[in-house]
């Protein structure tokens, strides 16, 4: 966000900036007006997927390039504005799809230059980070967040807007794809999350004692893809297979590990309040999980609204927000980053010492 290549708009409190969101499978548009979210519109496509058993980046791109003008005109529509009553333009640049992250860049750059308004490109991630201080009118602060998405598990010490230090990650499946690939073993259609765990309320969480990988590592990194295996080993055991039971068992075992090591990590950093992001924190027992450790430990937990736990463009246009406040400048020249690798991201963009 350097390049002052494109006109610097009125990016003040009262600045109104339009977010697209394309890196997956969801087509997301969002305004951002007076320091708060008017509008947010997300096209779905779980849908369309669940019958490939997982998402297909071809059908992916396809359907955005169908449903983002669509959702844009409903988002305008819904936040009662029109195209030149905006002042900045922003959209997902990596990590995602890299046909997918194109359609909305695309259309994003085109809008900015044809109002003569500024573009800024988001990371997909940086947006989930702070997606819990969109509501809290102090915004971001020295905190742990942790974000748990389909795609990663991230660690992370927010030490303010755009400067961060990787804590930790996982160093195979994130946590969304575990409950994901454990939807697919037990044969329940994409996404397997949030099934798995509406079958997890029925279960009995301690009938299998599940391997809690990289608990006692010493480390903040994750492993979910040894407990994946377990649940695999588990299934030709049993006829019929206890689905609920399982389920149950397994969710306990990623809570348990996310829930231990995050916070270890905001003991050891001394700092008031975890902000938990990420699709997976729509998950109830996680949620309650978290709420019962901080409470005890006197630390403020932030979560997002479950609308804004899972991809959305309302995080995007917020973390635009956020940047341009701070003085960022509008870059047309940025480009596409579909491998924008969690670690580096925070690297480059926002001056990350991984921690040694
Ligand atoms: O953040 P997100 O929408 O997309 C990525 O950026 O990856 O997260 C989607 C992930 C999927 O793996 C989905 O199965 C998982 O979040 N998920 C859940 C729940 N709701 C969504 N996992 C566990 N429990 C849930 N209730
Ligand atoms: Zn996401």
């Amino acid at each position: 966000m350097s390049h002052a290549d494109s006109p610097k708009g009125d990016v003040r409190r009262g600045a109104c900036i339009l977010a697209m969101e394309t890196s997956c499978d969801e087509t997301a548009v969002a305004i951002f007006k007076d320091g708060r979210l008017v509008a947010s519109e997300v096209a779905s496509q779980i849908a369309i997927h669940s019958e490939f058993g997982g998402v297909v980046p071809e059908v992916a791109s396809r359907n955005h390039l169908r449903a983002l003008r669509p959702t844009l005109d409903r988002t305008l529509r819904s936040a009662g504005l029109v195209l030149r009553e905006i002042d900045a333009i922003a959209a997902t640049n990596g990590p995602g799809l890299a046909t997918s992250l194109m359609l909305g860049m695309s259309m994003a750059k085109g809008l900015a230059v044809a109002l003569k308004k500024p573009f800024i490109a988001v990371n997909h991630m940086e947006g989930h980070l702070l997606s819990p201080f969109m509501n809290d009118p102090s915004g971001p602060c020295d905190s742990v967040g942790l974000v748990v998405s389909g795609g990663h598990t991230l660690l992370v010490r927010v030490l303010g807007i755009g400067r961060y230090q990787m804590l930790g990650k996982t160093v195979d499946d994130a946590a969304g794809e575990a409950f994901d690939k454990v939807g697919k073993l037990l044969g329940l259609p994409y996404p397997g999350g949030p099934r798995v765990a509406a079958l997890a309320e029925h279960g009995n969480a301690s009938r299998f004692e599940l391997p809690r990988s990289m608990l006692h590592s010493g480390d903040y990194q994750f492993s979910f893809s040894g407990l994946k295996t377990a649940v695999r080993y588990l299934l030709p055991k049993h006829d019929p297979v206890p689905v609920a039971d399982i389920c149950a068992s397994f969710q306990e075992a990623v809570v348990d590990v996310l829930v231990e090591k995050t916070m270890r990590a905001v003991r050891l950093s001394e700092v008031r309040t975890l902000a938990l992001s990420g699709g997976v924190s729509c998950n109830v027992r996680l949620r309650e999980c978290f709420q019962k450790a901080c409470s005890d430990a006197g630390v403020r937990l932030l979560l997002a609204p479950h609308a804004l736990c899972t991809d959305n463009a309302a995080m995007i246009a917020y973390v635009a927000f956020l940047h341009l406040r701070d003085g960022a400048a509008g870059d047309l020249a940025a480009d596409v980053c579909p491998n924008l690798a969690a670690m580096n991201w925070l690297c480059r963009e926002s001056k990350l010492t991984p921690a040694g």
